[in-house]
């Protein structure tokens, strides 16, 4: 029932409360540079990106956007778009540069002048410890595939939120482990590069224990008020027809459960087990994991981009394997080999990803309906699209008007959520800037901020204004 059919007066999806948090997202690999600057060591990105083939146009993250050198300019840019938060993430690789040990003072020092200067100009920080940028190191000796990676992690987190616990008021463990695990160690697209179904089921398992054990070192140090978090992008898929009603589950099952299953309710599902029986046991999973994994949470992050359609394998055709991915790379399915993907009817975006907001509403009720109670944040979404810049009036501008029309249809239906009973309390527009689009290099633009790639000069584009107006009113324009 929805409140105006219970006399309530009923919100317009268009406007959201007060303390709604509209905020931006960033990711350290993807817009820094400065990799080896103060101590910082090789990520899996670095060496990934500098290996030839790996990264479109070769590109890497060396210079990025520069916002290593950059970040009082950036934090007065974010203050002048009115943003409420601002989620980055810190760079293991500039903390402990080998993955392990005594944790590196310039690094430290960043992460903690970022912070102040965010709190300074009355930006919320929001702090993800993982994303994507594994010391090499680490990988070295087995990377997400061995459990002393998680025990490591564990470790780094404890010291970042020694650093920051006592002013940062809201933090999430990994960003989209499940690209971590699967394109990372699956289909091979994403560092370190790796196809193998085994491994990455192992390395999926090493994440959830490795985003437990650091909810509890967060829980051990930083403020009582804090929330702790993950980010999902769990995948909103449905079946071609009624009849392709497995296919859909298996996708669901190693795409959205195998995080949700243990972080949430504590345990693996069970036709995950028998997808997966004829690659693995499962016996990495040992005594006691699921305990760990199974912590608390203050809410759940979701990214949210696009919807997938599935059917059963008819055995000829061209499978692909998810939209916007390589169709001819390896799976990062395990156990899902008789799916196909099919092509989404349009609009996409320049990423190839079809557009529809629904799937935003769709995500947020069946977590809120899964877990009663539970806050929610949209923690990324956004769109890329091939941007120009050009001079009007004597200065450069860039009309983006399709994002700014994806962004506001998203945005309804996140309001459309609220209004239907989701405890959602935030947005985080994907992305400040311009930046390294992983496999894709700096040829996605997903910022509401341009940045030229020759001059790092940066210009707000028309979206940008307009999300300016939407975080100071709460009202959809
Ligand atoms: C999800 C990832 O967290 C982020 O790093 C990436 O750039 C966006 N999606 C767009 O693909």
């Amino acid at each position: 029932m929805t409140d105006s059919q219970q006399g309530a007066p009923a919100r317009p999806t268009r406007a959201f409360p007060d303390d709604f948090l509209f905020g931006s997202a960033t990711a350290a690999y993807q817009i820094e540079g400065a990799v080896a600057e103060d101590g910082r060591r090789p990520s899996i990105w670095d060496t990934f990106s500098h290996t030839p083939g790996r990264i479109a146009h070769g590109d890497t993250g060396d210079v990025a956007c520069d916002h290593y050198r950059r970040m009082d300019a950036d934090v007065d840019l974010m203050q002048s778009l009115n943003l409420d938060a601002y989620r980055f993430s810190i760079a293991w690789p500039r903390i402990q540069p080998a993955g392990r040990g005594a944790a590196v003072r310039a690094g430290l020092d960043f992460y903690s002048r970022l912070t102040d200067s965010l709190l300074e100009h009355g930006i919320r920080p929001v702090v993800t410890l993982y994303h994507w940028d594994l010391p090499q190191t680490l990988e070295d000796e087995g990377g997400w595939t061995v459990r002393s990676t998680a025990e490591a992690f564990a470790d780094y987190a404890g010291i970042v939120a020694d650093l920051l616990g006592d002013r940062v008021a809201m933090w999430t463990t990994l960003n989209e482990p499940w690209c971590s695990a699967f394109l990372g160690y699956g289909s091979g697209v994403h560092a370190p590069g790796r196809t193998d179904p085994v491994e990455a089921l192992r390395a999926a398992h090493h994440l959830n224990l490795a985003h437990g054990l650091a909810i509890q070192r967060l829980r051990a140090t930083v403020r009582p008020d804090a929330q702790a978090l993950v980010t999902l992008n769990l995948h909103v898929v449905h079946p071609d027809t009624p009849a392709d009603a497995d296919a859909a589950r298996q996708i669901d099952a190693v795409g959205n459960r195998v995080f949700t299953g243990p972080m949430l309710h504590g345990e693996y599902p069970l036709d995950l087990l028998a997808d997966t029986a004829a690659l693995t046991d499962w016996s990495f999973v040992q005594d006691g994991d699921l305990a760990q994994i199974h912590q608390p949470l203050d809410a759940l992050g979701v990214n949210y981009y696009s919807t997938s359609r599935v059917k059963i394998w008819d055995g000829v055709s061209d499978r692909r394997h998810s939209s916007g991915h390589n169709p001819s790379a390896a799976s990062p399915w395990p156990g899902a080999d008789n799916v196909q993907f099919l092509t989404q009817p349009g609009p996409y975006t320049d990423m190839g990803w079809n557009i529809e907001p629904d799937g935003l509403h769709e995500l947020l009720m069946r977590m809120h309906a899964e877990v009663p109670g539970l806050a929610l944040y949209v923690t990324e979404n956004g769109a890329a699209f091939p941007d120009v810049l050009t001079m009007q009036g004597g200065g450069p501008v860039v009309h983006d008007p399709l994002r700014v029309d994806y962004l506001d249809r998203h945005i309804a239906a996140a309001g459309r959520a609220l209004r239907d009973g989701a405890d959602l309390r935030g947005y985080f527009v994907w992305s400040l800037l311009d930046n390294f689009e992983w496999a894709w290099g700096y040829q996605k633009r997903f910022g509401i901020v341009h940045v030229d790639y020759d001059t790092l000069v940066r210009t707000p584009k028309d979206s940008a204004k307009w999300y300016a107006q939407l975080a100071a009113t709460k009202q959809l324009p």
